[in-house]
């Protein structure tokens, strides 16, 4: 290929700000087309809007030399990139269903400026036959000879930059000829395999793979429940039960939050509501655990008269801020309900209206929660937290501190799956 190849990506969010950055670096001429004002004001005095390792830095050399540009509209360019939200709409007493509204709206963008044999990829996480639905959207805004492929995305928050390059990429057109040009784009800037399939093998892998950690983990938290009831300690069991060759169970814990592993199964479930049996009911264990373990620390606390509690962390994982989903405020909601008051502390969230300083979430606290095992908290000296606080309780669903020395500190562990400490 001679000239720069143009590219123009929908959507600078976790995926696509990262994705145009790299990209960008790797010599392409990059367009981001952005509808959110806030975040475009942010990346036009050169900010990111997003915490992610390397991105700042990355950044501000893209716009330096010019190779990333940032507007509302879209612009021409051999390859039209779709990374825009694709959540679900709560179905009421039904299954969620898969909103794709964002999608077609990217589309309505790309017919303004599409050209013939240009190419459209779909990144956005979509149920089976999205990557049809919105050719067939945009051949009805008259642009009938595009080309058309999905690319799934697997990257991991925290190491975003590293593995948009490493990772292997499936890669799947509408046609042959798609996928070639395809997997000729993303071989610009992936040093990992690229693999070629169908556009709807491609959409099922994504989901195939995010269903099977939700399953896992459902399983892992049901463990928890039911070893919850007899005197065995569920971690004990699962390291133990790990140690046969071809047995790998994931951790319990508070739930399953976050954009993509708590949303994904039920673009599967929508696509085969009479198959999905399984899936549905994984992730309505999943779903329910949060307000699961609300009810038995509620429990406790009302049985020895406490009433308060600090809340350590809400984002739906560690050391990130971002709390889509987050099962633990699904887990303070439902303390809430249970008259516990609930005062929340994550640092990774600047400015948030809902939290406090974890000093002052401490501070009146009779019971500690760890909703999100972030690092700042795992530095947290337990001797130094035994001033700060009356509480001598500590819930780690996440098992994220150090048990023995907080135990040693004065403070009293409660875990998920075992008895221990739970005595009403
Ligand atoms: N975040 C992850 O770790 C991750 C991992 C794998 C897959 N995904 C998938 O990638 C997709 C994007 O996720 P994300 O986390 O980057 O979302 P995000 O909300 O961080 O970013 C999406 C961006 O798209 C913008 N947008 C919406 N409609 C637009 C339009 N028509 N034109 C231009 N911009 C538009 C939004 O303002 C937002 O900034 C989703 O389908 C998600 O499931 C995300």
């Amino acid at each position: 290929m001679g000239a720069p190849l143009d590219l123009c990506i929908y959507g600078l969010g976790y995926i696509g700000l990262p994705t145009a950055v790299v990209c960008a670096e790797a010599g392409l001429h990059v367009h981001g087309v952005e509808i959110s004002e806030t975040k475009r004001a942010c990346l036009a005095e050169g900010s990111s809007p997003i915490e992610e390792p390397g991105l700042q830095e990355a950044l501000t050399a893209c716009l330096q030399t010019g190779r990333l540009k940032v507007s509302a509209q879209p612009t021409q360019a051999a390859v039209h990139l779709v990374a825009v939200p694709t959540p679900f709409q709560a179905g009421g007493r039904g299954d969620p269903q898969p909103d794709l509204s964002y999608v077609l709206a990217a589309g309505d963008a790309i017919a303004t400026v599409a050209r013939p044999h240009d190419l459209v990829i779909l990144e956005s996480t979509s149920p089976p036959g999205a990557t049809e639905k919105l050719a067939k959207h945009l051949q009805g805004l008259g642009c009938d000879q595009l080309l058309y492929a999905y690319c799934p995305e697997r990257v991991l928050p925290g190491h975003i930059l590293r593995e948009l390059v490493e990772n292997d990429r499936v890669v799947g057109g509408l046609s042959p000829e798609a996928t070639e040009r395809a997997v000729e784009f993303y071989r610009h800037f992936v040093s990992g395999e690229v693999l070629a399939t169908t556009a709807r093998t491609a959409e099922y892998v994504k989901l195939a793979e995010n269903t099977f950690r939700d399953i896992n983990i459902a399983y892992a938290n049901e463990l928890a429940m039911i070893c919850e009831r007899d005197p065995v300690d569920v971690a004990e069991v699962i390291t133990l039960a790990n140690r046969h060759p071809r047995v790998q169970i994931l951790n319990p814990g508070i739930g399953v939050g976050g954009h993509c592993i708590s949303v994904d199964p039920w673009f599967l479930v929508s696509s085969a509501p009479q198959q999905a049996e399984v899936i549905r009911q994984a992730r309505r264990r999943n779903d329910g655990t949060p307000v699961h373990l609300a009810k038995r620390l509620a429990a406790l606390m009302k049985a020895r008269g406490f009433s308060q509690a600090a809340l350590l962390g809400v984002a739906y994982k560690p050391d990130v801020d971002d709390d889509r989903e987050s099962p633990a405020w699904h887990f303070a909601t439902a303390l809430t309900k249970l008259e516990i008051n609930v005062a929340v502390a994550d640092p990774l969230f600047v400015d948030h209206p809902h939290l406090v300083s974890t000093q002052a979430a401490l501070a009146q606290a009779e019971v500690i929660i760890v909703g999100a095992g972030h690092s700042v908290f795992k530095a947290l000296e337990p001797e130094h937290v035994a001033g700060w606080t009356q509480a001598r309780l500590v819930f780690d669903p996440t098992a994220s501190l150090d048990h023995q020395r907080w135990s040693e500190a004065g403070f009293h562990i409660l875990k998920v799956g075992n008895q221990t400490g739970w005595d009403v």
